[in-house]
Parts: structure tokens; sequence; C-alpha cells
């Protein structure tokens, strides 16, 4: 059964503005409602997992909702009392099939096509079009992630990541002049705990040294960066994607061939200009 949680008149006395975060139960989405809760919001901890959301430590005074945002036939305000004015919307949930595209049945990729796109626009929705009657300004930030341009041998993924990149653009020109900003973050390896990128140390270990910065993301960098996007010192920012991935995004074929700086500086030493 759906955990649905009305807040009263109790919590009305508090006069710090609420933020929305999807995927709240865990990963980054738990670590951004953490984030955003030390910076004075007040959390509204959206997760399809009823036992994540009971288990993961929410801030203090936070809302949990026990929703998939795939139920797009849902009214998220039937879910949330009326007095809860979300200025800050993280839209953080995205799945993964994580089989190739011959592989991967249609209706499979579909099902992660229609989470990731179709439930994010729902609660874009939902969210902005309060905001707009309101007349309050706001602040969306999408997690999307490198995939958004780089192949994952997931299609499912990165063609939804690709397609919520351009909802973030066409949101921030169109929602700019009425005072939204849209943003987004696009992290590289993350580790959450769990998936692939720790699997097993000598796995772990590749992947640290593809990185420049030589470590795996936590989820608390990704945090500080969307808690930035939202506070006032990035008032002017919007329609951007700033990658959080110790500089992952720039690795390329060059180094997976001839390895790191000091190693290309040594082949050059003995080899011709190439
Ligand atoms: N972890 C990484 O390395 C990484 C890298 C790049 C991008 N990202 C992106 O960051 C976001 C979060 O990833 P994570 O690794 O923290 O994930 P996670 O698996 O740790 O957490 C995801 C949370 O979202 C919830 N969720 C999943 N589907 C949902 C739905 N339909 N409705 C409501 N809640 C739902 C889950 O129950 C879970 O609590 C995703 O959009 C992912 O694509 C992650």
């Amino acid at each position: 059964m759906r955990l649905l949680r009305k807040i009263g008149p109790m919590l009305r006395g508090d006069v710090r503005p609420w933020a929305l975060v999807t995927g709240a139960g865990s990963g980054i989405g738990l670590a951004t409602a953490r984030g955003l809760a030390a910076s004075g919001y007040r959390i509204v901890a959206v997760d399809r997992d009823g036992q994540a959301l009971a288990a993961a430590s929410l801030p203090a005074g936070c809302l949990p909702v026990q929703h998939d945002i795939a139920d797009v036939a849902v009214d998220l305000w039937s879910l949330i009392d009326e007095s809860v004015a979300v200025e800050v919307l993280v839209n953080n949930v995205g799945v993964m099939a994580g089989r190739s595209f011959t592989e991967l049945p249609v209706a499979e990729a579909a099902r992660v096509l229609h989470t990731n796109i179709v439930g994010t626009w729902a609660v874009s929705r939902a969210v902005v079009d309060r905001m707009l009657a309101r007349g309050t300004t706001g602040s969306v930030v999408f997690n999307l992630s490198l995939h958004s341009s780089r192949v994952r041998m997931s299609p499912d993924y990165s063609a939804s990541k690709a397609a919520l990149l351009m909802l973030m653009r066409e949101m921030a020109v169109e929602l700019a002049p009425r005072g939204i900003r849209v943003n987004a973050v696009s992290p590289g390896a993350i580790d959450t705990g769990h998936g692939p990128a720790v699997d097993g140390d000598r796995h772990r270990a590749a992947v640290d040294a593809m990185i420049p910065a030589r470590r795996l993301g936590t989820p608390q960098d990704v945090a500080r960066v969307i808690t930035w996007l939202c506070s006032p010192e990035a008032a002017y920012v919007t329609g951007a994607d700033i990658p959080v991935d110790g500089g992952l995004f720039h690795y390329n074929w060059l180094h997976h061939l001839y390895g790191d700086a000091a190693t290309e500086r040594d082949r050059h030493q003995s080899d011709s200009p190439g």
C-alpha cells in the first residue's frame, strides 16, 4: 500500500522553503536531500521504495512520500499537503535495464524511457505549475550523466539522459523570464556503495586509474554541486549542465592506448610527433 503522508498544521509554523528530491531513499538522492537540508531547506523525499525511505537517515522535518514517478496518472499533489510550497525540485531518478540494443526487449526499453523521461516530465510539470501559480522564483536541477553524450552500451539509459538534457534546456529558456532556473549535473563514476563502479577491487582500481582525479566520486560530491545550483550564488546560472566527474569526460582513446601524461611525454621523446 502506498505510504501517504499528509502533513498538518504543525509544520506550517516552520518557515524554511521546501525542496522536493526524487529517488531520495538512497545514493545521490539521499545525499542531495541531506545537503539541501543543511543549507536550510525542508525536504519532500519521494521514492518508490518505502523500505528505503524508512531505513534512510532522512533530515529532520523531512516529508517522506512513497511514489513511483512512472505512475504519471497519480496526481503528485494528492500525496502532498496543499501547504507545501516547493521552491526547489531535484529530478534525480534514473533507471537502466543494463542490456544492449539487440538484447533489450522493446517493452523493457519503453519502461525505462517512460520512467526516466515521462515520469520526470510529469513531476516537473506538477511542481513547476505550482511555482508559476504562486508567482515565486524557483530552481530545478536534473541529475543526468556523462552518458547523455557518451555511449553507455545501455541505449535505453543514454537515450533517456540525452532526451532529459534537451528537456532541461527547453525548460531553462521557457522559464527563465518567469524566475525559474533549470540546470543539470552530470556525474561520472560515483561510489554509492552498489553498482558497477565498485564491483570488486580490481575493477575499482581500473576505474580509479581512468579518472584524472584518480578516485571515484562520492554522492556528496554531486550533492554539493546540486545544492550550489539551487543557491542564490547561482542566481545567473540557467540551462547549464555541469559535469561532476573528476575529469572523466575527457578520458579518451589516447589515454587508453598510451597511458598517462608522463608515459606520453616519454613516448614523444623517442618518437616522431604524431
Ligand atoms: N551512481 C553513479 O555512478 C551515477 C553516475 C551518473 C549518473 N547517475 C544518476 O544519478 C541518479 C541517482 O543514481 P544513484 O546511483 O544514486 O541511484 P540509487 O540506485 O542509489 O538510488 C536511486 C533511488 O531512486 C529510487 N527510484 C528508482 N526508480 C524510481 C521511481 N520510478 N520512482 C521513484 N523512485 C525511484 C530508488 O528506489 C532508489 O532509492 C540517477 O539518475 C543516475 O542515472 C548516477
